[in-house]
């Protein structure tokens, strides 16, 4: 079967005109031909651009880059020179911060499941926002972080989102509200957090739970509490398969929910905490085609496997869940679905097969495979030698003045 091609994601793949550019990646990778795949290259004018484009699409929050998304101090550097504030998951991510000259002050330990001991390291590292979703969790802020901004987290169902952050995290309104009341006992400042699931391609879906923190304001208030931040945490898109809204959007629909919810002079310290945003389309993996085959045992139908899969950099494709843009430089089409999968002896390691990928039908052994929007989440969930596979290597460009 030939697909026609009717979406813009399919007709970028033959033709590798995309959003956004690429071109100086395309520059580095041309003159770097022998470069080993696979191999992530970084555009670091794209991460500026994106930064600064939501400092204009969303003025009233204070940026958190999500370190995790991409903790390569390229980034990172990047980031607290155009004066970005830092969600940090661990000690390990906190003095990569510090050791890049940022204030710990500029740093909020946005994890929810923290060794008490580490709180206390925060702490004395001079961290002073501390995100708790349960009791248990808070009684250790209260005894080894005095003082300090907790901002508790509600949960999320993650609704809307490729990659909800659902289930495990947060707890009901509530809770929530018992979690707020005791550490305002305790002397804390006072917080609450969510994140409405990463890759969310709903820009309403940061309604209801401003709408949840609103009332959670009222009430605090009505017991002679004050509730002095917001985190509106992360999910604001990259650019992959099924298209998403741009970032000005986004910015339009949270700012009126805040202001339906809370009212124009909520006076509330609000934060937002973006990772894959700032750094996904930035980043794009060359990868090589090692075999492709039909499968009897299929159906006959084509098997894809790259040198990149699920265990060195593509582990966001479990369930099929992002659906990254390919495209096959070199190649002239028509397309055909095709099942990919990674080079590993781990039948985990398909990346799209429920949803077969139009690939090119001349995409040859050898041929080079571009997986777009790919600088978050990628380096980091490398393994270390799985199979005897090196981890991820990345390049990054630098700013280009
Ligand atoms: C607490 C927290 N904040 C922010 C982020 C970043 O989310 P995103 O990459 O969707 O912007 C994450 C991602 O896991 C997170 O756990």
């Amino acid at each position: 079967m030939s697909l026609t091609l009717s979406d813009t994601a399919a007709a970028e793949l033959v033709t590798g005109s995309v959003y956004p550019s690429t071109a100086r990646i395309d520059a580095f990778l041309a003159e770097n031909p022998q470069l080993p795949t696979p191999v992530l290259v970084v555009d670091l004018d794209i991460v500026r651009e994106r930064y600064l484009r939501l400092r204009r699409a969303l003025p009233s929050a204070e940026v958190f880059y999500a370190v995790k998304a991409n903790p390569d101090a390229a980034v990172v550097g990047l980031l607290a020179g155009l004066g970005s504030n830092f969600d940090v998951a661990s000690l390990g991510e906190i003095d990569l911060c510090l050791g890049l000259g940022i204030a710990p002050d500029r740093l909020s330990y946005g994890n929810t499941v923290k060794k008490e001991a580490d709180v206390a390291a925060a702490y004395a590292r001079g961290v002073r926002i501390f995100a708790v979703d349960s009791a248990v969790e808070l009684a250790k802020i209260v005894r080894q972080a005095p003082g300090s901004t907790v901002t508790v987290r509600l949960a999320s169902d993650g609704d809307g989102a490729d990659w909800p952050l659902s289930r495990k995290f947060g707890a009901s309104t509530d809770e929530v509200a018992e979690q707020l009341l005791a550490a305002a006992e305790a002397g804390l400042d006072l917080g609450v957090s969510f994140h409405v699931g990463s890759q969310q391609r709903d820009p309403r879906a940061w309604e209801a739970p401003l709408c949840a923190v609103a009332a959670l304001s009222d009430l605090l208030a009505a017991r002679g509490h004050r509730l002095s931040a917001v985190n509106l945490g992360g999910g604001l898109p990259s650019t992959h398969f099924h298209s998403t809204g741009p970032v000005e959007v986004y910015g339009v629909a949270i700012d009126a929910a805040l202001e339906a919810y809370l009212g124009t002079d909520h006076g509330l310290r609000t934060m937002v905490e973006p990772g894959r945003y700032l750094v996904g389309d930035a980043g794009l993996i060359r990868s090589e085609v090692v075999l492709s085959t039909p499968k009897q045992t299929d159906g006959g139908r084509r098997w894809v496997y790259l040198d990149i899969g699920m265990f060195n950099g593509l582990v966001e494709t479990q369930e099929e869940a992002i659906r990254y843009r390919m495209r096959c430089p070199g190649t002239r089409g028509p397309l055909e679905p095709a099942v990919v999968a990674g080079p590993t002896c781990d039948s985990l390691d398909v990346l799209y097969e429920r949803e077969p990928y139009p690939l090119p039908v001349d995409l040859q052994v050898g041929g080079h495979v571009d997986l777009l929007s790919t600088g978050a989440y990628t380096t980091t969930y490398s393994s270390v030698w799985f199979n005897g596979f090196e981890p991820l290597q990345a390049h990054y460009l630098p700013v280009s003045d």
